[in-house]
């Protein structure tokens, strides 16, 4: 979310008579969009803040701005701690920058006021020219205790499905062949008259995307109306990334995930039934306040049951202001450590097996740009989000193509061009 965010801010700059520097030290304006999810992304996004100072010595003009959810928590605070920062705005009031920026000379100012309002639909600037970003809802009501989204972005918020759909069409329009749909809970999307479900539908059947993604969703709001649309809908990609948080019934609860462990293994049931091929990415924490090695063991017992194709792994990180701060943090960092190791060794075990299962069998994959390691290779991806490396036997980039896969490992799919 935050990625689509800055391009849309780029984009609305751009828009503006504002171009992109092509370097910070070139820069009349600095934006620094923030993350709080964790402790650890506001200490280096405040280092980050810290090392552009250098550049307003050298450029008096410069406008330095911290915008998103850390300029949401801290407010007031982040001009007092950082007095070369100008501008401060919070997760609702970024879309405004521009006028902002013309409201400062001189002065410093910080805005955080919240009500509910959302971005135009301004089309994103995105690096990629195949695959974008499209926000269907912001803010969350969940209150997952350990979790700052619903304090920094605020209550759930939808747009509404034409825009929605209006969007998608440009986006096909301009060249794009998939998107991403958006949410902190993408399942309980819902515009008066449609539900997610029913979005999905009018996407697939309305426009001239070719896939369709979606992210994220909550076990407790994936419906079976919403199942069968992933099975039935040909152009929506057979990948659910569905955090998982823990394996924990004690610890699902004291998280107010309002799951059970056996819950959320019918549920993977039930989908894999419907949808084959399915990939199933998710998120856990380890460390949660109280987790015995008993539960932390009964998460790895569900990783091993439920065989995710990936997981992003988190240490538990205690946040102002939410329900679990006021839990003892009493898993030791070292503890923390070492279970996020075990976890991810089992994890990467397990998502070898899984690619490797794709070893020897035709994928239709999206050519979405150059290998990150080898230049000379072209990279894309499948409907279930494997990266898949391949030669370059010619320009084919944006386009479909069948690949071969000859070799796997945790990460990423090898192939020939058919
Ligand atoms: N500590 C650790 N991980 C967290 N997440 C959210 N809040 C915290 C926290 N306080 C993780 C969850 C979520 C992902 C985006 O970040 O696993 O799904
Ligand atoms: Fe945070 Fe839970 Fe909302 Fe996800 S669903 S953003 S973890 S409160």
């Amino acid at each position: 979310m935050n990625v689509y965010d800055s391009d849309v801010l780029k984009s609305i700059l751009t828009k503006n008579n504002h171009s992109i520097a092509d370097g910070l030290e070139n820069a009349d304006l600095i934006v620094v969009n923030t993350c709080s999810v964790r402790h650890r992304a506001e200490v280096r996004a405040l280092g980050r803040i810290r090392d552009l100072k250098q550049y307003k010595l050298s450029n008096p003009n410069l406008k330095i701005a911290v915008v998103g959810c850390m300029a949401q928590r801290m407010g007031e605070d982040l001009l007092k701690e950082l007095p070369f920062v100008d501008l401060v705005l919070g997760t609702e009031r970024l879309f405004e920058l521009d006028t902002y920026l013309e409201k400062l000379e001189g002065n410093r100012i910080v805005d955080t006021r919240v009500d509910g309002k959302l971005p135009d639909g301004t089309i994103p600037k995105s690096d990629s020219d195949y695959s974008a970003f499209v926000a269907i809802s912001r803010g969350c009501n969940n209150f997952c205790s350990y979790c700052i989204v619903p304090y920094v972005r605020g209550q759930e918020k939808h747009r509404p499905a034409k825009q929605i759909i209006d969007e998608v069409r440009q986006l096909a329009q301009k060249g794009y062949k998939e998107v991403t749909l958006l949410g902190q809970n993408v399942n309980s999307y819902k515009d008066g008259i449609y539900d997610f479900a029913d979005l999905l539908q009018m996407i697939n059947d309305n426009t001239e995307i070719n896939w369709i993604r979606f992210m994220t969703s909550h076990p407790k709001d994936l419906s079976s109306k919403l199942i069968d649309k992933i099975s039935n809908l040909s152009k929506v990609c057979e990948h659910l990334h569905l955090p998982l948080q823990s394996g924990s019934d004690i610890i699902l609860q004291r998280m107010n995930r309002n799951y059970t462990s056996s819950d959320y293994l019918n549920l993977v049931q039930q989908i894999r039934g419907k949808v084959g091929d399915l990939c199933l990415t998710t998120d856990i924490i380890v460390g949660f306040p109280g987790e015995t090695p008993s539960d932390f063991q009964k998460t790895l017992s569900v990783l091993e049951k439920i065989r995710f194709d990936a997981a992003f792994t988190f240490r538990y990180s205690p946040r102002e202001g939410t329900k679990a701060e006021s839990f003892e943090d009493d898993v030791p960092e070292k503890e923390k450590i070492r279970r996020l190791e075990i976890l991810i060794v089992l994890q990467k075990e397990i998502s070898q097996k899984q690619n490797q299962n794709f070893v020897g069998r035709e994928l239709e994959v999206l050519i979405d740009g150059y290998s990150k390691k080898d230049k000379t290779r072209l990279k894309g991806k499948t409907r279930t989000d494997k990266t898949v490396v391949l030669d370059k036997k010619e320009d084919f980039l944006g386009s479909f193509r069948q690949v071969k896969i000859i070799s796997a490992n945790p990460w990423t799919l090898f192939g020939q061009l058919q």
